[in-house]
């Protein structure tokens, strides 16, 4: 069958490549679900990929089929597979376990291991094929309702863990109502928390460069009842600090640049939590950063940082269930998130591209139809 590939770490190395069919039987103990993959998601990682930034391919392969945002629907199941059946759309998480304490309870999310295995990403295979096989443990099912938005359960995982994450540790401040949230960025990212922070009923302040008119970003922030900011109107998050009269109790920080995650640091509010999710490859430094104001009121502020990364199964059903509810409290928003289909895997070229300008929203191949 075909599957999408690169070589790793050779840039722009983007390929159709042959592997064999996946069969029920490669997962030991009856365990395997055979799944058809229907829609595959694509985002920055891939880019970064396929500049040979990151990523490696599995042991004994010269090459690394990518794809870490999945959804399909359940061909086959081996005998002991009780979690899923023939026909149920599904969706698979992304890392394997490493062999940490928490690789073994199923939290491999927090691996403490260096070493991590990611389908797609690292070291594992990715989605972007016609069809893959793995453990059930690993499967989660979308309702036949979500369908629609099925291949962005992957992301509203890495966002549902973010917050969960900093809500758990928030829990050493005992009472703790956050009422104010910023998100920076508006990628499938920072909508996705510009939706989980309103469910919360939060006030969401949704941040990015591009002025707001005309803008679908703006559109989609705006109907989940967000203010959105555009630096080029200019509307930043000191600025609406300003006008505020005091920082914000949460933070999601999803723009790609550490800058902006750093800066945050200045303006988190009392007793806040930052939220860092970028995946920031390169070397770059940042120069005048105010160390002892930032020092001085974080410690006098009792602020937290959390870093954040991956999601398990139950992250993805956090997810799902946040999209569930957003679709009976902004019907029909959360999929305009889904900009630019492109059909078949032979769109290889044209998918890299689009994910090359950095302009597009969602970049997402439909590998095949729903029959
Ligand atoms: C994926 C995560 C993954 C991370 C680091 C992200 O693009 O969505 O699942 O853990 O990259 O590799
Ligand atoms: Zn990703």
């Amino acid at each position: 069958m075909k599957a999408v590939a690169v070589r790793p770490p050779h840039k722009n190395s983007v390929h159709l490549a042959e592997l064999p069919m996946p069969k029920v039987t490669d997962i030991p103990d009856g365990r395997g679900v055979l799944v058809k993959v229907l829609k595959i998601g694509v985002d920055a990682t891939d880019r970064e990929i396929n500049h040979g930034l990151y990523g490696a391919a599995p042991p004994g392969y010269d090459f690394l089929v990518i794809g870490h945002e999945s959804f399909g629907r359940v061909v086959e199941v081996g005998p002991a597979v009780t979690k899923v059946k023939v026909g149920d759309y599904v969706s698979c998480t992304v890392r394997r376990p490493g062999g940490s304490l928490f690789d073994k309870i199923g939290r491999n999310d927090v691996t403490s291991e260096l070493t991590y295995y990611e389908r797609g990403i690292n070291l594992r295979h990715g989605f972007l094929t016609e069809y893959f096989v793995d453990d059930m443990e690993f499967m989660v099912r979308v309702p036949e309702g979500m369908k629609h938005l099925g291949l962005l359960a992957e992301p509203s995982s890495v966002v549902a863990k973010g917050i969960e994450q900093a809500m758990l540790a928030q829990q050493r401040l005992q009472v703790w109502q956050p009422e104010i949230a910023f998100v920076l960025g508006s990628g499938q990212i920072g909508l996705l928390a510009t939706l989980m922070f309103r469910l919360k009923s939060m006030r969401v302040f949704t941040f990015a460069r591009q002025k707001a008119e005309g803008n679908l970003k703006a559109e989609i922030a705006t109907a989940y009842g967000a203010t959105y900011c555009g630096a080029l109107d200019g509307k930043t998050p000191k600025s609406v600090v300003a006008e505020l009269g005091r920082g914000p109790d949460i933070i999601f920080e999803a723009t790609g640049s550490a800058r902006q995650a750093f800066e945050a640091m200045e303006y988190l509010g009392l007793n806040g939590a930052l939220i860092w999710s970028s995946c920031t490859g390169g070397n770059a430094t940042i120069d005048a950063v105010p160390a002892n104001k930032i020092n001085l009121e974080w410690v006098l502020g009792n602020k937290l940082l959390v870093g954040t990364v991956n999601g398990n199964w139950k992250h993805f059903e956090q997810g799902i269930s946040a999209m569930a509810v957003g679709e009976l409290m902004f019907p029909g928003v959360t999929e305009k998130i889904l900009t630019h289909p492109l059909q078949g895997l032979e769109s290889y070229a044209e998918m890299m591209r689009l994910l090359e300008t950095g302009e597009c929203l969602k970049v997402f191949v439909e590998v095949a139809k729903d029959e």
